[in-house]
């Protein structure tokens, strides 16, 4: 076996097109989804505090915003809605003229070839902010061998099932339901199915993790819990074989498309779900690993682009085939 010094790494560093030639990992625009933040209202444009450069759209700003996501080549949009109201059971997400359905048909009206994923969970909905059906003593739902405020899981699963097919009937390409509710992509699937929707693809957030990352998020989505957290339903962040059991369930279910989330942070996870699981794999760089960046970068601390790109890198080398990323613009300028 050679070593040094008759092999020396470093030939092949020497200039851009060598380490061109030898990069083991590729990101293209193909790798990339970009997200939407849907309210009320008309001309809408409302700057996001917590993360700079995005912004909650209107219904028709985010057309316009799609069809540019699509003309950068970009394949899919994930939407999340900010509801007209909220209320105990988070009507506005079965609606079907709902903040969401009406966003999915007037993007696919406009842009029929952009993947619509619309993200399926209750917290946005609710007035408790959970993402589910919550067992409090004044709901008719009360169940006094539970917990109070212990969230509801069977009766969630049929307001998830519910609001797939209305989502589905919109025109959602994938439903993406991201509550870790036990079960949820099998009730799903069946009142999917059982509903015609045979063909709509269910992409799972299979291990999310219950995160301080989210932070910006609550912002951006006007989602926080208002008493309690996700830690009855999201996974702990110590947890590894907790994980692959979670994405066992969900591939049982009939999962299309396996997420992990965060991104980063969770790398360990990415890799071994991608060695054990022949499933596509998806990655969400969540709002807190893209606020830090920004805001690091806004000081002058890191390179935005350089360590953007680096972290997209990282997540691909683990093993993700997709990434939803705050940064799918920038990506596409920054390849260009
Ligand atoms: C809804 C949902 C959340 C995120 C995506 N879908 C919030 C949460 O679970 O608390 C977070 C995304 C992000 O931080 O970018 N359940």
């Amino acid at each position: 076996m050679s070593s040094f010094p008759v092999l020396r790494p470093r030939r092949l560093r020497l200039n851009a097109n060598i380490r061109r030639m030898v990069r083991e990992t590729t990101l293209s625009v193909d790798n990339l989804i970009a997200t939407l933040f849907i309210r009320p209202g008309q001309g809408v444009q409302r700057p996001i505090a917590s993360m700079p450069g995005h912004a909650q759209f209107s219904v028709d700003t985010a057309v316009r915003e799609a069809e540019t996501l699509a003309e950068m080549g970009i394949p899919a949009v994930l939407l999340f809605g900010i509801p007209h109201q909220k209320d105990a059971v988070g009507s506005e997400n079965y609606a079907p003229d709902g903040i969401i359905p009406q966003a999915i048909r007037a993007i696919k009206a406009a842009v029929p070839e952009l993947v619509v994923i619309s993200d399926m969970c209750f917290c946005e909905y609710t007035d408790h902010g959970h993402c589910g059906l919550i067992n409090t003593l004044d709901s008719p739902l009360y169940n006094p061998q539970l917990p109070e405020h212990y969230l509801l899981n069977d009766e969630t699963l049929e307001l998830l099932g519910r609001a797939s097919v209305v989502h589905a009937e919109a025109g959602a390409d994938i439903i993406a339901p991201s509550g870790m509710i036990d079960g949820m992509v099998g009730a799903i699937r069946q009142e999917l199915d059982s509903a015609g929707y045979t063909h709509t693809a269910i992409m799972s957030y299979a291990a999310k993790f219950a995160s301080g990352f989210y932070g910006p998020f609550r912002d951006a989505a006007e989602s926080p819990p208002s008493f309690g957290d996700r830690s009855q339903y999201q996974m702990d962040p110590a947890n590894t074989r907790e994980a692959i059991k979670e994405v066992e369930l969900d591939v049982a279910e009939g999962a299309d498309i396996l997420m992990v989330k965060p991104a980063l942070p969770y790398l360990d996870i990415v890799q071994r779900l991608r060695d054990r699981f022949d499933r596509p794999l998806a990655a969400y760089q969540v709002s807190g690993e893209y606020s830090m960046i920004k805001a690091a970068a806004a000081q002058g601390w890191l390179d935005e682009q350089r360590v953007a790109m680096e972290s997209l890198f990282a997540i691909r080398r683990a093993g993700a085939d997709m990434i939803i990323t705050y940064f799918a613009k920038d990506v596409v300028h920054w390849l260009r």
